[in-house]
């Protein structure tokens, strides 16, 4: 290779590496809430639960989410250190278990830190406040699906209910802004399995969930026959 060969070579690489790190780092610009129905994940899971599933709606996770394209994830890479979230981990079992195994909930909320919590800042500051978040929003802010579900008498009894209805229930907890919901449907039944409520950026207000999983998608939820 000429000399001219090489300051061709240096120059497109070093070119690469200048649009590399100058490429636009995907930010958020509010937050989806998202929760669970647990007998409907065990349900839908390909590997069974271990131990029973409760009636409840827990919390899978909060997701600094972008509404005009993708969701940050993995922007820090740590471990929990269990000593320090010790104080917290009474209530994190109750409000956000590793449904599919109980005997391992630091696992399932360290990936979630690390996929989504870690791209939250600066809302969201580090591992311990991203667990703080969640249960202030759960338990002091009354964010609990369950319980806003149960206000407008929609109870987890096995009936038979339509998309209305639930997402009129949701939209009372959440002044009057559109949830999103997801359902999970085999040959017999469709169950719902997830129901998301979206903040701002500041996770000071509701917002309307941008991007409903449209019809057509495995994860819609029809009109009527919603298993709750
Ligand atoms: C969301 O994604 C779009 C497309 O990648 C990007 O242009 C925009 O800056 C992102 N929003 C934020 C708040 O970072
Ligand atoms: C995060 O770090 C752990 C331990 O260093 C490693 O096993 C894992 O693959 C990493 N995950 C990601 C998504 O980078
Ligand atoms: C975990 O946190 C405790 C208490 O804050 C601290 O003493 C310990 O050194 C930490 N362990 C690791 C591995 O960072
Ligand atoms: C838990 O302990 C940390 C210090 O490790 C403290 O900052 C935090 O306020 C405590 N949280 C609660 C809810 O007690
Ligand atoms: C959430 O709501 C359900 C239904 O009202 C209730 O049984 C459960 O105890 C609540 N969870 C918490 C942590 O308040
Ligand atoms: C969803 O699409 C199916 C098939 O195209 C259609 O039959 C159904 O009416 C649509 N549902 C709604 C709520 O638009």
């Amino acid at each position: 290779m000429g000399i001219t060969g090489m300051i061709y070579m240096v120059t497109m690489v070093f070119s690469l590496i200048v649009l590399i790190l100058s490429s636009p780092t995907v930010g958020y610009d509010y937050f989806q809430f998202t929760q669970q129905y647990q007998p409907a994940v065990c349900h839908f899971n390909p590997t069974p639960c271990r131990d029973p599933p409760d009636k409840l709606f827990t919390v899978h996770g909060l997701w600094p989410s972008n509404s005009s394209g993708n969701d940050p994830i993995y922007c820090k890479n740590t471990t929990m250190n269990s000593t320090k979230i010790a104080n917290l981990t009474a209530r994190l079992e109750i409000i956000w278990p590793n449904v599919l195994d109980r005997t391992d909930h630091i696992t399932f909320w360290n990936k979630q830190w690390n996929k989504h919590g870690s791209c939250g800042h600066p809302a969201i500051q580090n591992d311990m406040h991203y667990l703080q978040t969640v249960i202030k929003m759960y338990i002091t802010q009354k964010q609990n699906v369950s319980e806003i579900l149960s206000k407008a008498k929609i109870e987890p009894v096995g009936k038979f209910r339509t998309q209305k209805e639930i997402e009129k229930a949701i939209r009372k907890g959440t002044n009057n802004k559109e949830p999103k919901l997801k359902c999970q449907k085999n040959s017999q039944r469709t169950e719902l399995v997830e129901v998301t409520i979206c903040s701002d950026r500041n996770l000071n207000q509701f917002i309307d969930c941008p991007r409903p999983i449209l019809n057509g998608s495995r994860y819609y939820c029809p009109t009527n026959n919603i298993l709750y």
